[in-house]
Formats: structure tokens, C-alpha cells, sequence
């Protein structure tokens, strides 16, 4: 039965708990603006990031991949505008002195002291007015006390010296994309690789933003790491009597909704929304977000933007060199077009927690599971072994667990009650635990032989099945690869009650 759904204090708390993320530098006192991965974590984070890559690039003829530096020449970021056009407006409050975003002031909660309560104080809903006096905010929404400044526009980029000498002409700034990375080696990676338009290029690591208003747990934070992919394409190009900007935009929507799918997101959580004109960046034709419904509302997940030439133009007007295309077949030169699924790593990964995190109870008792897809979990199975006293089952426990881990992440626990061992592993999404139990190994002492069977159980069935340890290998891949559990199970007995 399923009893109820993921708040983010519940994520933060579990994350915390079990070694997902911590915040950093926490003992001491912590900041609200970037996390730290923990040993649970960070295998998830890598799992998201492997699975990405190999859907989108290691199995697609046309993409290639690059690892740049976060360090890039300082006049990228006035080529692509971001020195410019990079900013948020920012207000500061007069008594309190903390800092807000001019756009985002009223989607928050804020502090009322009422004139008709005798000044009572209240937190009132985020744009509504004051049930009492009605009226609306225009003070700090947290202090409820102070003025707030006129808008004052604000560079999210971190900037920083590189070198000895800390000088102007050694600024530099932490990306804020690996976006820029692609444009500046787009000749390098289409010589080096006798690339055919269309292509792209795909790219995980991390960026930098000094956001003002950092928060929500790892939904926006200042250090964060995003996978993108710049698909470029020939803007004279026709595909299914569209232009192939478009018609490629369009499939990288698809494309990139189904991912989300294919990994586990429910379609209920998932829904498109297309930027409005004045909304659209300073270099986009049109951007349509995929926006998931977080614990904290509708955001967005990730963002698919067309381009168009704006880059490369940028790029080759502020380098000096020719970034262009020579098109055979018209025996002409010419800017690719580009479009961009860009999407968080971090968001992903609070995406696919939330998704998969459900309360159950099952025989009176209330279970915490997270129902990750097998790809994803951290961990892929738990050897545990039914007593721990007997020196033949932990023996063959540890060795099951030697040899499953040449392939997977995969733990040993004994310290708990078998049930106790399974709801661990159910919390942290654990897809298949194997039991070793006395039928495995036999009994000398009253001369039974075991069967050389062990346990599997499967995490969100909870059903059980007695597999031969030669087999282990070979079942686990098939479920991994996503054969359906009861297909697998099917060919197996149930364990003797
Ligand atoms: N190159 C285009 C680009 O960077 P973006 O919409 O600013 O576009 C893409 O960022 C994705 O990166 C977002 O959809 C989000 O998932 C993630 N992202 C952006 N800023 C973030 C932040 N401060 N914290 C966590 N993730 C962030």
C-alpha cells in the first residue's frame, strides 16, 4: 500500500542519513550554496552522467564527445556575451542587508507585521495579501521590516586571476557553461574528426554561477555540474520539408523527454513549456524548457535552445579565425546552426530521487523505498548473508560479493536482522539483494549438503527467488539490461518457507 511521496525535507534528510549528499563544509556551520556528494551519491551522479553519455553520445554515429577546461580564455565570455548580458537584477534590503532577486521577491513567503493586530507578525503565502489589513508586500519578505533598493543589475560569473599576478589583465572567470567550450573547438573537433554536418558534441563537468539567491537543496546551487550537447546543423539544409534547425529541435525535444522516461520519471511529472519572446536569451531563436514537477513546484529540468549561428559568428568575429563549414554539395561556406539540449546533473539527480521515493506499508510496518531505476542505483546488489555466526556463509557471502564487484557496485552488510538489511537497502534504491543462508552451504553437522542456490530478491515486488550461484552473473546482467523480473523469475523456484 502506497502511503505517501517525497517533500524536499525528506530528500534532504534521507540524502543526509544515508550518504547521498552532504552539505559542504559542514562542521563548519555550512553553506546553502553548494553540496557535497557522498559515498551513495556520488555513484548515482556518475550513473546519471555514464547513462547520458552513452545514450548520447558513445551510441550515436553522429555525436563526439570533449572534456574541456573550466578556465577558458577571458574573451569567450565577452564573445558570447555573457560579461554583458550575464545578470540577474538584484535588490538588497535596507535593514537587514540580505540580498534578493528583483524577479523572484514575490515568489516567496513573507514577513507581515500587521498594523490591524496591533502589529501582530505573520508569514504569509508567497503573492497573496495580508488576510487582515490586505495588504500586499512591499518590504524585505524576510525581515518584514526594511525597504528594498531599486533593481541594480548583477554578473553571476565568478571571477577570478589567472597567474602570479592579480592584476586586470589577468582576470579571468569559472565558466558558467561548458556551452562555450563546444564553439571554441568546433574546427578543431570537425578537422580532427572529418566530421559530416549534422553533428555534435556532448560535454559533462562543471560550471560556476554566483547565483543571489541560491537554494532548494542541490536545485540551484553555485557550483553545479550540467551535461549539453551542441547539435550543429546546416541552416540551408531542408529535413522533412522543414528547415533543419527546426526539424532538429524539435527531435532533440523528443529525444530528451524520453530519456527522462526511459530512466524512470513519471509523465504525470514531466511537461514542455515553450519561452515566451521577451523571455528568450540573448542568443535564441527558441527555447523550449522540459520542466519537472519538483517537491518545490513546476522548474526547470533542463532547456533546449536553437542558437542558431550566433556563436560560432561571435566566436570567429572576436577570434579572428573562420569557424564555418564547407558544404559540398552547394560549394559554399557556411555557419552551422546550433541546438542545444543543455540539462543539470544535479536537477537530474533531485528529479530522479524525488520520482523514485515512495512511503509503503507493508505488513503493518511503514517502508521507505526508493524505486530508482537499476541503471541509476548506487548500488546494484546487497550480499547478505541469514547468520553471521557461520563461518561458511559469510565465506561465501564475501565471495559472491568479490566476484559480483568486478562488474557492479555491490556491498556486503550483517549488521541487522535480515528484515532490518532489507529496508536499508530498499531505502538507498538497491534493485536485488542476495541472501546466503544455510540451504546454500548445507549443513555438515547433520550431514545435509547444500545447494549452492541463493536467494534473489527483488526490491519493488519484494518477491524471492533461489538462483544457483554459477548463475548470478549472467541473471543479474539480464535484469540489469532490463529483462522484466518476472520473465527472469519465472525460470526459478521460490525459496522452501
Ligand atoms: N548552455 C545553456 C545553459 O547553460 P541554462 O538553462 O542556464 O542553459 C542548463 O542551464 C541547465 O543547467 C538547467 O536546466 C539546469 O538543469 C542546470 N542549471 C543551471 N543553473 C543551475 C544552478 N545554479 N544550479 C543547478 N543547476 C543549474
Amino acid at each position: 500500500m502506497s502511503m505517501g511521496a517525497a517533500n524536499m525535507d525528506v530528500l534532504v534528510s534521507l540524502s543526509k542519513r544515508r550518504g547521498f549528499v552532504f552539505q559542504s563544509s559542514e562542521i563548519y556551520g555550512g553553506t546553502g550554496s553548494v553540496w557535497d556528494y557522498g559515498p551513495l551519491g556520488v555513484e548515482l551522479k556518475n550513473n546519471i552522467k555514464r547513462v547520458w553519455w552513452r545514450d548520447f553520445v558513445q551510441q550515436r554515429a553522429d555525436m563526439v564527445g570533449i572534456d574541456a577546461s573550466i578556465l577558458m580564455h577571458p574573451t569567450v565570455w565577452k564573445a558570447s556575451g555573457h560579461l554583458d548580458h550575464f545578470t540577474d537584477p538584484m535588490v538588497d534590503c535596507r535593514e537587514c542587508k540580505r540580498r534578493f532577486r528583483a524577479d523572484h521577491v514575490d515568489a516567496q513567503p513573507w514577513t507581515h507585521y500587521c498594523p490591524a493586530t496591533k502589529g501582530n507578525k505573520f508569514t504569509i503565502p508567497a503573492g497573496e495579501p495580508c488576510g487582515h489589513c490586505g495588504q500586499r508586500r512591499t518590504l524585505c519578505p524576510e525581515c518584514g521590516k526594511g525597504e528594498l533598493t531599486a533593481p541594480r543589475q548583477f554578473n553571476l560569473m565568478f571571477k577570478t586571476f589567472m597567474g602570479p599576478v592579480e592584476d586586470e589583465a589577468a582576470v579571468t572567470y569559472l565558466r558558467p557553461e561548458t556551452a562555450q567550450a563546444m564553439f571554441v573547438n568546433f574546427d578543431n573537433v570537425l578537422q580532427s574528426m572529418r566530421l559530416k554536418l549534422p553533428f555534435g558534441i556532448g560535454q559533462a563537468g562543471r560550471s560556476f554561477r554566483n547565483e543571489i539567491t541560491p537554494g532548494n537543496f542541490i536545485f540551484r546551487t553555485r557550483e553545479f555540474e550540467q551535461m549539453e550537447i551542441e547539435f550543429f546543423v546546416n541552416p540551408n539544409d531542408r529535413v522533412e520539408g522543414r528547415p533543419a534547425d527546426e526539424y532538429w529541435h524539435d527531435r532533440w525535444i523528443e529525444d530528451c523527454m524520453a530519456w527522462f522516461l526511459r530512466y524512470g520519471l513519471a509523465a504525470d511529472n514531466l511537461r514542455l513549456r515553450e519561452h515566451e519572446h521577451d523571455e528568450l536569451a540573448h542568443y535564441a531563436k527558441r527555447t523550449v524548457d522540459i520542466e519537472y514537477k519538483f517537491p518545490i513546484g513546476w522548474s526547470e529540468l533542463m532547456g533546449i535552445a536553437n542558437r542558431t549561428d550566433f556563436d560560432l559568428k561571435q566566436h570567429a568575429k572576436w577570434s579572428g579565425k573562420s569557424l564555418t563549414y564547407f558544404d559540398e554539395e552547394r560549394k559554399e561556406h557556411v555557419v552551422p546552426f546550433v541546438v542545444e539540449p543543455a540539462a543539470g546533473v544535479d536537477r537530474a539527480l533531485l528529479a530522479f530521487m524525488a520520482d523514485a521515493y515512495r512511503e509503503e506499508e507493508v505488513r503493518g510496518e511503514k517502508r521507505v523505498v526508493l524505486k530508482l531505476h537499476p541503471e541509476l542505483a548506487p548500488i546494484k546488489v546487497a550480499v547478505l548473508p541469514l547468520l553471521k555466526k557461520r563461518d561458511d556463509i559469510v565465506r561465501a557471502a564475501h565471495a559472491i560479493r568479490a566476484d559480483l564487484a568486478k562488474h557492479w557496485r555491490v556491498v556486503y552488510d550483517d549488521t541487522a536482522a535480515i528484515g532490518r538489511l532489507y529496508r536499508r537497502q530498499d531505502e538507498v534504491g538497491t534493485p536485488y539483494c542476495l541472501t546466503v543462508d544455510v540451504q546454500t552451504v548445507g549443513d555438515t553437522e547433520r550431514g545435509e549438503r547444500g545447494d549452492g542456490r541463493v536467494t534473489i530478491r527483488e526490491r519493488n515486488s519484494m518477491e524471492q527467488v533461489r538462483v544457483p550461484v554459477p548463475e548470478l552473473i549472467a541473471v543479474i546482467r539480464e535484469l540489469l539490461d532490463g529483462a522484466p523480473w518476472p520473465q527472469v523469475a519465472g525460470r526459478y523456484p521460490s525459496p522452501r518457507s
